[in-house]
């Protein structure tokens, strides 16, 4: 069935929506930092580690102090700041001690 939907297409175009999609996928949950933004910092600045990303973009400063995000950066930096077509994290939400996030202020 997917060589039907793909038989015809040009699959240049194919892999540049795939790269688009992926550059989109928030990696950083707490700020919000898009996997685009991070492949681009690796790239033209030349981070060499997850400590050199987190202080150009602000990932790894949220409430979970980059538990999250951490692994799947250095996924990326392993793969030279290229885009992952599927980053995951490798810590399940379940395993976040909740007493890490900082409660958010609802009274203003
Ligand atoms: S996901 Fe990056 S600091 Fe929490």
């Amino acid at each position: 069935m997917i060589f039907a939907l793909t038989e015809g297409c040009d699959m240049t175009i194919l892999k540049k929506e795939e790269e688009i999609k992926a550059r989109l996928q928030v990696i950083c949950i707490c700020k919000g930092i898009k996997q685009g933004r991070i492949c681009d910092i690796i790239q033209t600045k030349n981070c060499t580690s997850v400590d050199d990303v987190n202080q150009k973009t602000g990932s790894g400063s949220g409430g979970c102090k980059g538990r999250r995000c951490k692994p799947v950066i250095e996924s990326i930096l392993a793969n030279q700041g290229r885009p992952l077509s599927k980053p995951h994290t490798t810590t399940e939400p379940n395993e976040i001690d909740e007493t890490d996030f900082t409660p958010m202020d609802t009274t203003t």
